[in-house]
């Protein structure tokens, strides 16, 4: 919209604005009639709103009423605050006075938060506050409502300063910390309002959901509302990372790292080399472009062509190359270089781009983060056989076995499963190697990661913190490691996870808050379903921000920022300056240091501190280096007498990937009316210019002439900058939906595993249920050996009866189940399980699931009650586990593998969607029958299992002796009949084999760890 047309018409954020206005009306009438109440009085409207809301189980009613409610519950909360003035509090620790009621435009952003939108407020407008109206609110309802913040910091402080308000009201409130037991999380999550970070909601989610084994070791209680604080930090920035719980994996390929490692480095230092000559010709090249004596130039258009491609080669080979930095620093290189590229991305088929890049021995795409060896490439690191790096084409290879000569059909099998392994091998080298590459050719020590105490950590490069216990995911990790030469820990598997998109998507009402949100508001809207309002500011702002700083290198840059540092400093204004890396935090710092400037460097390692080292930064003189997500949620208060002379200013070292970053750092001043100003430095080497900052920027700094240690300020580049942020921003939206659109298939499978545990947790009678799933895959069986025909001919018999007695200890004969399926009359009910089975075919279930609930009969008589049905529980959640586990494996496998696949001409989601697909309902099939397995597998104890085997019927047993001990003696064939003794220990080696975790009591000590893998004792989890 023009500024005109809104000027007319109010903008559409005005316009929702204005509905809300009468609302606020009502509630401070509302809260006048209050004033007269006493203290008891106003009390006790919270327990009668609790009581009538508790009876409403229709969720809209539910809502309908809240709104009914909404001034009446808002005043009585503006009404507590005044009533809590001047009175002492406690929070963290310190004493503090209550001094907030609400005002107008707090009242305005509660209302839209209990709506259900994202309330962009600036920094100091008081969010924690306003957060509090809705909450009350919602947490009448009883059912819980949840407040996210950035850090446990935050989470502590606001649940104590709030908790003011709620416990004065008759509310409880809790909140989540990084170190609590499963019983005092409980104990949080049944108060009305729960605070805590957004990790620690989704871990005990996933803990909850994918791991608990009994009821009792669940702690939520539910997702009714959340409030998110810092929205955008949370909903888009740590979107990029999901939250996994993850143990030592099974697979494992660790040592692939520590073997290619040599060869690789001999790559990049003969690609170092390649590179070097392409300089070197480049720069002879650009002499004879540009020659001294000014003299004439020929064929300046094909010089400047072949510069252009040198360098591009250079960039694509050795994209962190000094040397090349050096070169592009003047933009007029730059230009040539961005001209070439954008030449060889015109031709649709790109036979140009292929043979600049093999021109190298790999190929790095710094935007997308992939490398790849060429054909150069392939033939330096395996001379004698290039194809060795080559996957083949696997579909046509176990196609062509079929199709072969070959009639034994196990040979093929054999020929096909080596086909495989093969396949797996190379891909996993391949891959190995490509880590590799990315380790040495993009990961820069000090910039994407430190190294402490001989571990690679990583360093997020949006908020400069430390991520201690995160690792990049398939491998990378293991390749830094590899290449710093520190201990390569074990690859881990993925036990559980989610993305914080989809476990905030699980609420059943979503808010959110923050300083800035406009500029992201499509992808709330988009992902989220959360719209955005800006709410107006308390006082009106008077910040002053001043156009951006260009200069051509960092070096000069950053000596204009000691220098801009310097001079106001000496005027007493403090300062705050934001960083894009700890790197440069650090460097700055150094700087200072040597300028003789005392200050304070921030890095978000230790969130308290950090919030008491920005509460500070408002001080007389004071200077503060933060990387920018530091200090985020601290109120920055302006020191005496600092508002005379201008207030804090806020310096930016960098423009940041997204807008949003930027306005967040500029919002830390001029809070609530207070005088401040912003100034932004700006270089040419900064990785947005170089990756993203268009072309126009650097031809405009040709034409007028742009020389070293100029400065240039013009607010047309401003707009330049922006654009480029745009786009950056648009490419990680893509990035992140793209992400998204993979974990929702995911998603999908996890919602009907979680369903499936969370019945047999909560399930009464699990046995029914054990029962059932017998009896379904028994159908499946039927089914798949059987026809619906009369004629029985065509019956595989014998495979079935082997799948029954390879099962369950029944050695049924294939001519029992002859003879039931000729007993067969009855149809079965139509809706029913069996439906669409013949009668025979529905006999011959009913036979085969009878014969096994008799057989379990007899083990139940075996058992303790109780301990059985634990047992029956466990049987079921280990299956799960173990399968779903897997499953995540192979779900991530292929992704990778549709990646590898994605050149062709078919959508690699739409390919990844129909695999995935097959592979659930796999997956589904195998969990049933591997609990069908266990039914007899698993006992509560030992005494329990030798008993059952020694009272087996002997009919029943003599022919499933070969399903559990692999002995073949049978009765009817008069040999000698098993001893049953010998029948328990073979069965206990069957059952110790095949059916891990085992359940036979004594091979588990009390004390040792549970076999489930939960890390606990076994006498403290499966074992209680
Ligand atoms: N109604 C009020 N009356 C007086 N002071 C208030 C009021 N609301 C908030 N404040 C004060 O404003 C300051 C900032 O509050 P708060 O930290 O909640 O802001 P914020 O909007 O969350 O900012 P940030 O974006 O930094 O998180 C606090 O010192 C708080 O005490
Ligand atoms: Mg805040």
């Amino acid at each position: 919209m023009t500024g005109l047309i809104k000027m007319i018409f109010g903008s559409r954020n005005d316009r929702e604005l204005k509905k809300f206005w009468p609302l606020v009306k009502q509630i401070n009438d509302a809260e006048a009639g209050l004033q007269k109440l006493s203290d008891d009085e106003l009390r006790a409207r919270t327990a009668a709103w609790k009581g009538e809301l508790a009876k409403i189980e229709d969720k809209d009613e539910l809502a309908q009423k809240l709104n009914e409610i909404l001034p009446e519950a808002f005043a009585v909360v503006k009404n507590a605050c005044r009533r809590l003035l001047g009175q002492e509090i406690t929070v963290r620790a310190l004493p503090q006075k209550w001094d907030m009621v609400p005002f107008d435009v707090q009242l305005l952003g509660g209302i839209a938060q209990h709506l259900g939108k994202i309330t962009e407020m600036a920094t100091g407008e008081g969010k924690t506050l306003v957060a509090t109206l809705p909450v009350y609110l919602n947490a009448l309802t009883g059912r819980g409502v949840h407040v996210v913040t950035v850090n446990d910091y935050l989470a502590a402080r606001d649940s104590e300063w709030m908790g003011a308000i709620y416990k004065f009201l008759g509310l409880t409130v809790g909140v989540i910390l990084h170190d609590q037991s499963p019983r005092v999380r409980r104990e949080q999550y049944n108060c009305d309002i729960t605070y805590g970070t957004n990790a620690e909601f989704g871990f005990d989610y996933l803990r909850d959901n994918g791991m608990a084994t009994r009821k009792e070791e669940q702690v939520q209680r539910g997702h009714y509302f959340a409030i998110v604080d810092e929205v955008d930090s949370i909903l888009i920035d740590e979107a990029r990372t999901p939250l996994i719980i993850s143990g030592p994996s099974v697979h494992t390929f660790d040592e692939q790292y520590a073997q290619w490692k040599p060869l690789v480095e001999s790559l990049v230092r003969a690609q170092q080399q390649l590179c070097n000559r392409f300089l070197t010709d480049a720069e002879k090249l650009i002499k004879k472009l540009r020659p001294e004596d000014g003299s004439n130039v020929q064929d300046a258009a094909a010089l400047e062509h072949e510069i252009g491609l040198l360098l591009f080669r250079v960039k694509t080979g050795q994209p962190k190359s000094e040397a090349l930095m050096k070169i592009l620093e003047n933009p007029e290189n730059a230009g040539l270089m961005n001209r070439a590229e954008l030449d060889l991305h015109k031709d649709q088929k790109k036979v140009d781009l292929y043979r600049e890049k093999e021109e190298l021995l790999f190929a790095m795409d710094e935007k997308s983060q992939e490398a790849d060896l060429t054909e150069k490439g392939r033939n330096f690191v395996s001379p004698k056989d290039p194809e060795a790096f080559v996957l083949p084409d696997l579909t046509t290879q176990l196609h062509d076995v079929d199709a072969g000569p070959e009639t034994d059909a196990r040979k093929r099998m054999e020929a096909k499963t080596k086909l495989q392994a093969d396949f797996e091998a190379k891909a996993q080298k391949i891959h190995a190697i490509s880590q590799l590459l990315k380790a040495y050719s993009l990961y820069q020590l000090d910039v994407e990661y430190v190294i402490q105490e001989n571990k690679v950590i990583i360093v997020d490069q949006h908020t400069g913190r430390l991520m201690p216990g995160r690792r990049w995911s398939d491998g990378l990790h293991q390749a830094v490691e590899a290449k710093e030469g520190v201990a390569i820990e074990r690859e881990t598997q993925t036990l559980a996870t989610i993305t914080i998109q989809n476990y905030f998507r699980l609420y059943q009402k979503l808010a959110g808050m923050t300083g800035t949100a406009e500029t992201e508001a499509t992808e709330f809207l988009d992902i989220y379903k959360l719209g955005v309002l800006t709410i107006p500011t308390n006082k009106p702002n008077i910040r002053k921000d001043g156009h951006d700083s260009i200069y051509k290198t960092r070096r000069e840059k950053f000596n204009a920022v000691v220098k801009e540092i310097k001079e106001l400093h000496a005027k007493g204004r403090p300062i705050l300056v934001g960083t894009v890396s700890v790197e440069t935090s650090e460097m700055l710092s150094r700087m200072l240091k040597r300028e003789g400037l005392i200050h304070s460097v921030l890095n978000a390692k230790y969130h308290q501190q950090e919030a008491e080292i920005v509460a500070r930064a408002g001080q007389r003189g004071a200077v503060t280096i933060a990387t920018n997500m530091a200090g985020r949620g601290t109120d920055i208060k302006l020191g005496p007498g600092v508002a005379d002379v201008g207030g804090l200013h806020v310096l930016g070292t960098e423009r940041h990937e997204a807008r949003r970053i930027d306005r967040q750092l500029r919002g830390r001043c001029s809070r609530q009316g207070d005088p401040g100003s912003s100034h932004f430095f700006v270089s040419l080497e900064d990785d947005l210019m170089r990756l993203f900052g268009s072309d126009r920027i650097v031809k405009m700094m040709e034409k007028i002439g742009f020389e070293e240690g100029d400065e240039l300020k013009h607010p047309w580049l401003n707009r330049s900058i922006q654009s480029a942020q745009k786009k950056v921003e648009q490419h990680n939206f893509q990035i992140r939906k793209r992400t998204l659109e993979y974990d929702d298939v995911m998603n999908k499978h996890r919602q009907v595993i979680y369903d499936f545990r969370n019945d047999i947790i909560n399930g009464e009678d699990v046995r029914d249920r054990l029962m059932d799933i017998m009896e379904e895959v028994v159908v499946e069986k039927v089914l798949e050996f059987t026809t619906t025909d009369t004629e029985h001919s065509e019956w595989k018999l014998r495979q079935l009866a082997d799948w029954v007695n390879l099962n369950f200890p029944l050695g049924i004969p294939e001519a029992e189940i002859l003879k039931a399926a000729e007993s067969g009359k009855d149809e079965p009910v139509a809706g029913s399980l069996f439906d669409g089975l013949s009668a025979a075919q529905f006999a011959v279930c009913n036979f085969i699931s009878e014969s096994v609930r008799k057989a379990y009969d007899i083990k139940i008589s075996f058992e303790n009650p109780d301990a059985l049905r634990e047992v029956e529980r466990f049987t079921i959640l280990s299956a799960i586990d173990r399968l779903w586990q897997e499953h995540l494996y192979e779900m991530d496998s292929l992704r990778y593998s549709i990646g590898l696949r994605g050149y062709g001409q078919r959508d690699p989601l739409v390919e990844y969607k129909a695999e995935a697909f097959q592979m659930f309902d796999e997956l589904m099939v195998n969990v049933k029958t591997q609990i069908c397995n266990n039914i007899f597998r698993s006992a509560s104890s030992m005494a329990a299992f030798e008993n059952f085997l020694r009272n087996v019927p002997q009919q029943t047993l003599h022919q499933s002796v070969s399903a559990f001990g692999g002995g073949t003696t049978t009765a009817s064939s008069g040999g000698a009949q098993p001893k049953a003794s010998d029948v328990v220990s073979e069965a206990a080696a069957a059952v110790a084999e095949k059916a891990r975790p085992v359940r036979t009591g004594p091979k588990v000590g009390r004390n040792d760890p549970c076999p489930c893998g939960s890390g606990k004792k076994y006498k403290l989890c499966c074992g209680r």
